[in-house]
């Protein structure tokens, strides 16, 4: 009885959170990226830059998640989106979050009356405190720190998708990269000309299939993955 309870909340919890909630079919996240992310940086975790124009929005939902009052802990994020949609249209610095010294530093957000309207606010809020949660920061910092322990070279191979074809003990599309290594001739140079121009009909294994080239990798960036 109780593991067809547990079972049931987990189904719950789980389509609860799948769902992309959306509003009147509006899309929260790409909405968010066209009205505000010429101000706000939207990575998570944000980036800050030396000039930056205004807080991360990472910080920003963090921030009024957490200093929004209520007596009532369900009523928190309906009313951090009440606060958002208020705040757009009408921002002061007396209503901001935002501590003193960094709201000289930005100034007070300018209006976005007449470039946003109530319902696509709602769904930019609806998205801003679903997506920016310390769960998706943890997840996201787990992933940046396994990319950061590997060596260089298998990070940028993954980064520009070549594991997608290449597995290092078995061939997919392209040959293993144990067979690519022990090929005679294949020297570093050899290997840095093909990653950046292609290849084809050097290996009979590949069937026919090409090496697109990689023009855009640097030759330090090539030099590293051979
Ligand atoms: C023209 C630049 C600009 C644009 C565009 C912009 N913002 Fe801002 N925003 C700022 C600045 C600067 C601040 C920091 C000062 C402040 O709190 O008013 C800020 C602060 C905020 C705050 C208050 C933060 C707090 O901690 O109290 C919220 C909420 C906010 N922005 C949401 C949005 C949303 C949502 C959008 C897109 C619909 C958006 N902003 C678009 C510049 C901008
Ligand atoms: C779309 C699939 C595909 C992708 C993506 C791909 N490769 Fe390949 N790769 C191949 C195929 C197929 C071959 C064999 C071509 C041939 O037979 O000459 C190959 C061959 C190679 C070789 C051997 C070249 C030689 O001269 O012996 C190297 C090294 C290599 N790939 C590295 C990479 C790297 C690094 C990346 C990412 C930057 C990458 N590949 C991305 C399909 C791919």
């Amino acid at each position: 009885m109780k593991l067809v309870l547990w079972s049931l909340i987990a189904i719950l919890l789980f389509t609860g959170c799948s769902q992309n909630k959306k509003v009147n079919n509006l899309d929260g996240k790409k909405l968010l990226e066209q009205k505000c992310s010429s101000c706000h940086n939207l990575d998570l975790p944000p980036k800050t830059f030396e000039n930056e124009k205004a807080p991360p929005m990472m910080a920003v939902a963090f921030h009024i998640k957490s200093f929004i009052k209520t007596e009532d802990e369900s009523q928190r994020i309906p009313k951090a989106i009440a606060f958002v949609k208020d705040y757009v249209i009408n921002p002061s610095a007396s209503k901001s979050f935002c501590d003193k010294k960094s709201l000289e530093s930005y100034g007070v957000m300018p209006s976005q009356k007449g470039k946003v309207t109530q319902d696509e606010l709602q769904a930019i809020a609806e998205y801003m405190f679903s997506h920016f949660t310390q769960k998706n920061l943890n997840e996201a910092q787990l992933i940046q720190n396994r990319l950061n322990a590997m060596p260089k070279g298998e990070r940028l191979a993954l980064q520009n998708n070549c594991l997608s074809c290449h597995k290092v003990n078995k061939k997919i599309v392209g040959p293993a990269l144990r067979d690519v290594a022990s090929k005679k001739g294949n020297t570093l140079e050899v290997l840095m000309n093909s990653i950046k121009n292609g290849s084809k009909k050097k290996y009979a294994t590949s069937k026919g299939a090409i090496m697109p080239a990689f023009k855009k990798l640097s030759d330090a960036d090539a030099k590293t993955i051979a």
